[in-house]
């Protein structure tokens, strides 16, 4: 089992972080079904999003990375049925999202995952998928991996999304693509939208009502659409960890470049001028999935409560916005939260935990837990397990930064789920990794 040992440090300078998991996926998904090669420039180089296009590949799409791109030839619309289980690895998004794919095709496939990914709730797109005409087993203890797919002949329907989850409502549209007739999804709070923003650029019939989004079924025949040119931006989600290394330290300056600002994505920054950083963002793609550079400028940080709407547009940050809480003046209340128990680890006993090993009063709720800070950081003379979650990983990196020894933290193979080049990018911004 792979682990890191990690130093106190203050980190500043400039990074690029690597392409969007969410977008990759999505990206690979949709170019696969496509009719032609699309060229697809800043896919992310992680096991999320290869075991994804890897998957797609077992159906009969063609991938090659050749200079500095990936090279998707799609098998518009009528996708094979693979031979072999579809091997998910750590991905709920690649789990999720193709299980609608799968079942809209008319095929059977069946999917396995990790240790992490087999613990996760998959009963919230069995039912969608069921109500459209899909079988769908799952095999796990509780409503979890293995899955088996049998699909075909989808009729669209309406369907309300019991909890904000930009997975289920893509799942459901993905599977809409294939049905006949409408399909019409409703969500409770505004969650990620690349999904929509990517079918718009296809020109794949979509509306959008407000939290009500509506495709147009293709029918069993599959969807048609002609491939195109994709730019996928870098990863907000893994750009917050240096914007809140940079944000919690009083006169550290960081530069990220190029990097996702979709509104949907990007509540983290709301959070950290809230709490006194100072932000400065430049849009330079404003077309689809709008992208450009963040400034931060470290200050003395206070404590905030982030709650309702606010939750979904940085529910991956919330592991990293509870270090801040730590480091922040007053208290900081995360509320509305409960999803966070069921990510690749329950993120909230997780980061309880750990801020409490090095000193930090923390007190946990059922949907979120209150900081208090500022916390005068011991390092534990204990190692850590990240316990397969790669945001868990990353964030105790970043807490330990501001402590006062080295931290082992165990298990860290995780991290090149979303983010490989971490540890040689937080030496480059002046840390210290062993
Ligand atoms: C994702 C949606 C979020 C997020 C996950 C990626 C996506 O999950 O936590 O990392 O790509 O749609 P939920 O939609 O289940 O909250």
């Amino acid at each position: 089992m792979s682990s890191k040992k990690v130093f106190p440090a203050a980190f500043g300078g400039t990074v690029k972080v690597p392409g969007d998991k969410s977008i990759s996926q999505r990206v690979a998904m949709l170019a696969s079904l496509a009719e032609g090669t699309s060229k697809v420039t800043g896919y992310l180089n992680g096991e999320d999003a290869r075991s994804t296009l890897a998957a797609m590949e077992q159906m009969g799409a063609k991938a090659e990375f050749r200079d500095d791109a990936l090279y998707i030839t799609g098998v518009a619309g009528e996708l094979q049925q693979p031979d072999e289980p579809l091997s998910m690895g750590n991905s709920g998004t690649g789990t999720r999202l193709l299980a609608g794919i799968v079942a809209g095709a008319g095929i059977e496939a069946s999917m396995v995952g990790d240790d992490s990914l087999s613990s996760r709730p998959m009963g919230r797109i069995r039912h969608p998928l069921e109500l459209m005409g899909a079988r769908i087993g799952l095999t796990g203890k509780r409503g979890t991996l293995p899955m088996m797919i049998c699909g075909g002949n989808l009729k669209g329907t309406g369907y309300l999304l019991p909890m904000a989850s930009a997975q289920v409502k893509s799942c459901v549209l993905l599977a809409g693509l294939f049905a006949e007739g409408k399909t019409t999804v409703v969500e409770p709070r505004p969650t990620r939208d690349h999904t929509e923003k990517l079918f718009q650029a296809l020109d794949i019939p979509i509306e959008i009502n407000g939290l009500e989004i509506s495709i147009e079924g293709y029918g069993r025949s599959g969807p048609r659409f002609k491939a195109r040119d994709f730019v996928v931006p870098g990863d907000f989600s893994s750009a917050a960890f240096w914007i809140v290394a940079a944000a919690c330290r009083p006169g550290a300056e960081l530069l990220i470049d190029n990097v996702g600002l979709n509104p949907r994505r990007t509540a983290l920054l709301d959070v950290m001028k809230r709490m006194g950083a100072d932000i400065e963002v430049t849009v330079t793609e404003e077309k689809g999935d709008p992208y450009g550079t963040i400034k931060v400028r470290g200050a003395k940080l206070k404590g905030t409560v982030i709650d309702g709407d606010e939750i979904p547009n940085l529910i991956d940050e919330l592991p990293i916005i509870s270090v801040a809480g730590a480091l922040a003046v007053g208290q900081t209340e995360i509320r509305d939260a409960a999803e966070l128990r069921v990510k690749e680890s329950d993120r909230i006993a997780e980061m309880v935990k750990n801020l409490r090993l090095f000193g930090v009063e923390v007190e946990e709720k059922d949907d979120g837990m209150i900081v208090t800070g500022p916390a005068t950081l011991k390092t534990p003379n204990v190692v850590i397990d990240s316990h397969g979650d790669h945001r868990i990983a990353m964030s105790m990196a970043v807490l330990n930064s501001f402590s006062d020894g080295p931290l082992t933290i165990d298990n860290v193979g995780c991290v090149d789920t979303s983010y490989p080049e971490f540890w040689q990018h937080m030496e480059q911004l002046g840390g210290r990794v062993e």
